[in-house]
């Protein structure tokens, strides 16, 4: 299996399965002297944890980094950095039932076509626990993007339908949800709950923005800032779409209404490109939204078929996330983080001076 690392620069391998010992990265290009803040790492860490609200699964786990290289008294050596979550709350015993079934709408069966094998535990490197170690990286990335004054932020911009109205920053974290909009924020959960009483799940959309990002991030082939933040984006199990700025309502816009008028100071009037041109950073706010589908794990009979070809029926009664929504704001704020810091260091390459 190859592909386990994402970056140039600034780079980061996970290891590591639902069910196994422990889960990891290790995090390279970590410019030495940076000082570290361990508290910052661990509350990121608490954000994506699980069982930390009846709107996510109900696995406990502490989530707690033991750095095992490329820190010394609290600040980056420039070695690389590699941090290890033991796994100690697996029930792999929830999967025994449905070890020679695959789970509709999850990664059961076509990595079984690829590999002819899999780790059923958990749905092992295909779980959504492999992003604890994405978390973790991120949490480096945004402190190093902090001291070029960029900040990453993302928030619940709708689930199951119901769309925050209003966009206040500071309700996020207020709500379990990770909703910009308290009233909104009631509503949506209170749909999760329906939908996890019912044995079913709902997905949603999420809203990222970094501010303070200096326009010219991006290389202008192949790796722009978008099309990186595609990959990353789209990389994290469960997102199903990316769009930039006015993104697909682009479609249906004229040219005089979607280019952003440029103002003197190299202001724009408008963020329809979503601070990016090019595929370079044009120095207003990055933005971009991303679609999240119903969590595939559901606890009602659907149809399936065994590793033999047999039809069947699988429920999955382990312990899951009715809504991925909520985590994974914090998964897509660590992924963004990684690939402007990345771009960050080799805008410095680019050019004299
Ligand atoms: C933080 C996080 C938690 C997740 N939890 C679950 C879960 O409890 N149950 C589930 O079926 N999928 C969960 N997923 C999604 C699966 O990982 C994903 O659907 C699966 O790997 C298949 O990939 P695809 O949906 O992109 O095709 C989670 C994803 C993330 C990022």
């Amino acid at each position: 299996m190859s592909s386990n690392t994402f970056g140039t620069l600034f780079s980061v391998t996970t290891f590591g399965e639902s069910h196994g010992a422990a889960l990891g990265c290790i995090v390279d290009g970590v410019p030495a002297g940076l000082p570290l803040d361990l508290d910052a790492l661990k509350s990121e860490l608490a954000r994506r944890r699980p069982g930390q609200s009846g709107m996510t699964t109900p696995r406990q786990e502490a989530d707690a980094p033991e750095i095992l290289s490329g820190v010394l008294n609290g600040v980056a050596t420039g070695a690389p950095i590699a941090i290890l979550f033991r796994n100690t709350n697996q029930h792999s015993a929830d999967y025994d039932a449905i070890a020679n079934l695959f789970r509709p709408g999850h990664a059961d069966y076509a990595w079984e076509r690829k590999f002819g094998f899999r780790d059923a535990r958990g749905g092992g490197r295909t779980s959504g626990r492999e992003t604890v170690a994405r978390v973790a990286a991120g949490a480096i990335a945004k402190q190093l993007l902090a001291r070029h004054g960029v900040t990453v932020r993302a928030c619940a911009l709708e689930i199951a339908g119901i769309k925050a109205q209003n966009i206040d920053w500071d309700q996020v974290e207020r709500n379990p949800v990770r909703a910009p909009d308290a009233e909104a924020a009631v509503r949506m959960a209170d749909a999760v709950n329906a939908a996890h009483s019912d044995h079913d799940s709902v997905g949603g959309i999420i809203l990222c923005e970094a501010l303070g990002l200096p326009a010219g991030l991006g290389e202008p082939v192949f790796d722009k800032l978008d099309a990186l933040t595609a990959h990353a984006i789209l990389s994290i199990g469960g997102v199903k779409g990316i769009e930039f700025g006015a993104g697909f309502g682009a479609a249906v816009m004229r040219g005089s209404a979607h280019n952003d008028p440029i103002l003197p100071g190299g202001k724009f009037a408008s963020n329809n490109a979503g601070g990016v041109l090019g595929g370079i950073s044009n120095g207003d706010v990055f933005t971009f939204r991303c679609a999240v589908k119903p969590t595939a794990s559901i606890n009602r009979p659907q149809k399936t078929i065994d590793r033999d070809g047999t039809p069947a029926e699988i429920s999955t009664p382990g312990r899951h996330d009715p809504c991925l929504v909520p985590r994974m704001v914090p998964v897509v704020e660590a992924m963004t983080a990684i690939v402007l810091a990345d771009l960050l260091l080799l805008a410095k390459n680019s050019r004299l001076a």
